[in-house]
């Protein structure tokens, strides 16, 4: 096997008494859109923290791309680039969902580029990229609306579009498809294997199994902080832990 994009070994997370991630060992390869799923508290949002920085790990070592990033801060893996989605949903919800976009693209605020006269033909091209990104979310008829505005499911898009915004290499999202209609999971599905399609390899954490089955490649289960199972949908589907712990 080729060198995996991240690698996870043995990372465990206490909150007091509460091992939240025990020994979790995982490895995401370049290109793939990995699943992850598992019962209410098991600790995925945990592992996502874990991944992303924004908790430090109680034990294990993380690597991404070929760098140890254990110890780095969320702003630093974010700069490796390292994406994430969050469960609950951050959006900048006093600004447009165009804004939201910019901002990813590391640009801040929409006005202060236009202002600068060097800024300005920076500021051409990342208008370009934004209305790119804002077509492959399809949010390109909400790109002037106040984000606070919209459906939840649209703010929870704009959420993703923000963080593919940042080039990132490794997307995490946290539940995207919670709350979607049927139809809009599909949709979401879609744009999920156009981002990878932009090399952006993909951890998906999800409860709606027939989603995941349909998006994934490949598939953990985690269930109170452990890693039972790995494997394609197909064959995790038929685990018999896997029935029994969650499925069943
Ligand atoms: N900041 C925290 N402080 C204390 N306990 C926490 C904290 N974050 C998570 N936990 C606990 O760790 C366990 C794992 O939580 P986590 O949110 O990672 O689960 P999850 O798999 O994402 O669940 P869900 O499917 O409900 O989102 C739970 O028992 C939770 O109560
Ligand atoms: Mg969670």
């Amino acid at each position: 096997m080729s060198q995996p994009l991240l690698l996870a070994e043995s990372v465990s997370r206490n909150f007091g008494g509460l091992k939240a991630l025990d020994q979790v060992s995982l490895h995401v390869s370049a290109g793939e859109i990995l699943g992850l799923i598992g019962p209410n508290g098991a600790g995925k949002s945990t592992l996502f923290n874990c991944l992303a920085g924004s908790l430090p790990s109680s034990g294990g070592r993380i690597q991404f791309n070929g760098h140890e990033i254990t110890r780095l801060g969320a702003s630093r893996r974010a700069r490796l680039g390292i994406a994430r989605t969050f469960q609950l949903g951050k959006v900048f919800s006093t600004m447009t969902v165009k804004e939201n976009v910019l901002a990813g693209l590391g640009i801040g605020a929409y006005g202060s580029f236009l202002r600068s006269v060097t800024g300005r033909v920076k500021g051409e091209s990342e208008l370009a990229q934004a209305r790119e990104i804002l077509d492959l979310f399809q949010l390109h008829d909400e790109a002037e609306t106040l984000v606070a505005t919209l459906p939840i499911g649209v703010q929870r898009r704009v959420e993703s579009a923000r963080a593919v915004a940042t080039n990132p290499r490794l997307l995490l999202l946290d539940e995207p498809a919670a709350g979607l209609t049927h139809g809009e999971a599909e949709s979401f599905a879609e744009i999920v294997r156009r981002v990878r399609a932009r090399g952006i390899t993909v951890v998906v954490i999800e409860h709606n199994m027939r989603f995941a089955m349909d998006l994934t490649d490949r598939l953990y289960v985690l269930v109170q902080g452990r890693i039972i199972a790995e494997g394609p949908p197909a064959t995790v589907r038929e685990d018999p832990d896997v029935v029994r712990a969650y499925l069943g």
